[in-house]
């Protein structure tokens, strides 16, 4: 038996509705309420709003937060004893480390990589209203530097207090979002269960329940938004998903993914879904036997056919699943050309602290030839 660590996330608090019972947790005092436009503009917050009796509204979150964002957020939570994250994984990125710079005041330089933020941050409750990234139940959060740069900071510090899964604020997703948020949760369930450091038996568990939740749930809540129960299994998927890969952490996906966020302004769940099938063919020499668990597990009827035609199985599972959720398939469609191929695999270079994760390694030219037969 190999020696591994595991961590659980925050205190979950699950159902429909369960949002609106937030006021009840924190503690007394001023809450600093991160959120985007979109999330106001639709009133997923209002009943929340209602509940808390002292409140600051930061709702200047965009997509791919940036540094200035995040420094608008510490200061405009200044006096706070609380933060609420609510929304997709920016809003929720952007509390977590405004929570810890409010209470620290440390400089945000000196936090950048894995374990540098050791003080103790703002009592912290995070509300996702994607199923998702995952981002309620990890110590990570990123943020994009410089105008293309994702930097993270992760450690335990991040990690929020609790976690709230309430399915009725996920109804009004587009099918679009539906699609992409599932996708990168599938994603992230399927790198934490072959990463190449930290796979461990807890992670590996967390990964498989999620994988099947998505399997069983993602096309239901694409083809009917309105069906509760198919919304709060995606939820409950996305954040099993997180559990599992701020244990086992995500890999080349992830890594060829980022930069097409960077530069391109591709929303993260289809960047992921964008190059999925590519790296996963990448690495199939490498995680072969555990492409052919999750086939197994999957589709029971492959049982029979073989490591290698399970594996092919799972990836054609993926391919076929992505499809039929009406993701685009092509980079093409999100304005990528031949030009760009040369700056998306330099940039992916940067993802090192992904890259380590991969089961095989992705070289320079690896990446170019991945996002060359994405396009
Ligand atoms: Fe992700």
């Amino acid at each position: 038996m190999q020696a591994y660590e595991f961590r659980y996330g925050p205190k979950l608090i699950a159902g429909p509705g369960a949002a609106r019972g937030l006021a009840e947790v924190l503690p007394p005092g001023r809450c600093l309420f991160v959120t985007d436009e979109t999330v106001r503009a639709l009133g997923l917050a209002d009943a929340v709003l209602e509940a808390l009796p002292d409140v600051v509204i930061f709702d200047a979150v965009e997509q791919d937060p940036s540094r200035e964002t995040l420094m608008a957020a510490v200061a405009a939570g200044e006096g706070c004893v609380s933060v609420i994250g609510f929304g997709g994984g920016s809003p929720m990125d952007v509390a977590k480390l405004a929570a810890y710079l409010i209470a620290t005041g440390e400089d945000l330089d000196t936090l950048w990589g894995v374990g540098k933020a050791l003080g103790k941050k703002l009592p912290l409750a995070l509300v996702p209203t994607t199923a998702g990234t995952g981002s309620e139940a990890t110590p990570v959060t990123v943020i994009t530097v410089g105008g293309s740069e994702k930097r993270g900071v992760s450690g335990a510090a991040m990690l929020a207090d609790w976690a709230v899964l309430d399915p009725e604020l996920t109804l009004s997703l587009p099918r679009a979002v539906t699609a992409a948020t599932g996708i990168d949760a599938m994603v992230h369930a399927i790198e934490a269960y072959t990463s190449a450091r930290l796979k461990n038996p807890m992670s590996d568990m967390f990964a498989r329940k999620a994988l099947r939740l998505i399997s069983d749930n993602l096309l239901r809540a694409c083809d009917h938004p309105g069906d509760i129960e198919a919304r709060g299994r995606m939820l409950l998927a996305a954040h099993l998903a997180g559990i599992a890969f701020a244990n086992a952490p995500v890999a080349g996906v992830h890594a060829l993914a980022y930069p097409l966020g960077g530069h391109f302004h591709v929303p993260h769940g289809l960047s992921n879904a964008l190059m999925l099938i590519h790296v996963l063919g990448h690495n199939m020499e490498a995680a072969r036997p555990l492409y052919a668990e999750l086939g197994a597990m999957l589709d029971p009827s492959v049982k029979d056919i073989g490591q290698q035609g399970q594996a092919q199985a799972f990836v054609q599972h993926l391919a076929r699943l992505a499809r039929a959720t009406g993701v685009p398939q092509r980079l093409a469609e999100v304005g990528v050309g031949p030009e760009h191929l040369d700056l998306l695999a330099a940039e992916a270079m940067k993802q090192e602290r992904l890259l380590i994760n991969n089961p095989c390694p992705i070289s320079q030219a690896d990446a170019r030839r991945l996002y060359e037969a994405a396009l």
